[in-house]
């Protein structure tokens, strides 16, 4: 359902720079920028798979002094972001690279946040102390085509105390620059392909079907649905069928624009609570598993838009009934979790005994509000127990 009655804004506060090889029109970003000495902003996993070396060789031969920021962990938790604000400052660092996945850019995003703003990355949960400023001048490069935080107002971080995983956000933490070169996506394993694939086409299909959405949202919603369908299986085959990732990589950010100002639906509600409780649990594979079993439950709030996802996933929908279309869109997104070898729940050690607490949690997350179709902790549990017994 469109709400035409509540008035909505849609902004893109990101310049988007795209492309093989876009990775080379860094010296010029960061001169435009006016960034002397950044940070780099990564994980132990990007070095060893090469690719900050890859960052640094464009570095060195322009002649930038920068920094490398290595101490990303999944799930970036408040300590990961006040450090990574200590060491920019002992560094006389004067802006941020992030290179990784969403843990990476989320991290920058963070520090980019405090050293505007002062204290800890504690202090800014939406809903708390507001953001006042653009965030130091972030290039965010993602090395996963997933979380789409590139292109998204929003940064995840972990509040282990509470055991939480809470928002920051609003446009104003929005990255100046999103740089998407595909050929940094080509050493990726295809487990991670896979989960972080599911995680942009979920991005794209609860954006698509929440209560927030809205024409632009929309738009770019539907491509990224169509792109995932079309080349997700492909890149998870074949990681270096660049054609696959150079979609996969758009569809990811495409996604996160999809986001607007607002927020996801059920499944983020699901899974950023779970991996607060649970912070092991990869937050794409928990994303993956859980997809299709939210849809099913979900397509009856929207069946004119799940006729629609189906008919972006490439379904012929053709002479059926708009039930049966929307399950169609359902069907598609099992069909491909399957594919792909999306792990179980049980696999990912979620153990039958914490589902009661998870639908708890899950009911209390800011994004069950966007949720197309009514959800309570009823709704949650019943969801997990079928997504649990699909397994056994
Ligand atoms: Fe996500």
């Amino acid at each position: 359902m469109l709400d035409i009655y509540s008035i909505k804004t849609f902004e893109v506060p990101t310049k988007l720079i795209s492309g093989v090889d876009s990775i080379k029109k860094l010296d010029e970003i960061l001169r435009n920028l006016e960034i002397k000495k950044p940070l780099i902003v990564t994980d132990k996993g990007i070095k060893e798979a090469g690719l900050l070396e890859k960052l640094e060789i464009i570095l060195k031969n322009k002649g930038y002094e920068y920094s490398v920021y290595d101490q990303v962990i999944v799930n970036p938790d408040v300590a990961t972001v006040d450090k990574g604000l200590e060491f920019f400052n002992s560094c006389n660092c004067d802006g941020l690279i992030a290179l990784g996945g969403g843990s990476s850019i989320d991290t920058a995003k963070g520090i980019g946040v405090i050293d505007k703003h002062g204290g800890s990355i504690l202090e800014y949960e939406f809903g708390k102390k507001p953001l006042t400023e653009r965030i130091t001048p972030l290039v965010a490069i993602p090395t996963t085509a997933g979380t789409g935080s590139e292109g998204t107002m929003w940064a995840v971080i972990t509040d282990h105390e509470r055991k939480v995983k809470y928002n920051v956000g609003g446009p104003l933490i929005a990255p100046q620059i999103a740089l998407v070169d595909p050929k940094l996506h080509i050493s990726l394993p295809a487990h991670i392909t896979a989960g972080t694939g599911m995680d942009a086409l979920c991005h794209a299909i609860e954006c698509y079907t929440s209560h927030y959405a809205q024409p632009l949202t929309d738009s770019v919603a539907l491509l990224a649905i169509e792109y995932c369908a079309k080349y997700l299986r492909r890149a998870v085959a074949n990681g270096e069928d660049i054609e696959a990732r150079y979609y996969m990589a758009l569809a990811a950010t495409l996604a996160g624009f999809s986001y607007g100002s607002e927020s996801a639906g059920a499944v983020h509600a699901m899974t950023q609570t779970l991996g607060g409780i649970k912070p092991d649990v990869p937050h794409g594979a928990a994303v993956g598993s859980l997809l299709a079993p939210v849809m099913l439950y979900n397509w009856m709030g929207e069946p004119e838009k799940f006729k629609r996802i189906a008919i972006a996933m490439g379904k012929n929908v053709r002479g059926l009934t708009t039930r049966e279309a929307a399950l169609t869109a359902v069907d598609a997104v099992f069909d491909l979790a399957e594919d792909i070898n999306i792990p179980s729940l049980q696999e990912l050690g979620v153990k039958e005994e914490d589902i009661e607490k998870l639908a708890i949690a899950a009911e209390n997350d800011p994004q069950t509000i966007g949720n197309p179709r009514d959800i309570n902790r009823e709704g949650y549990e019943e969801i997990y127990r079928y997504t649990y017994q699909l397994a056994e």
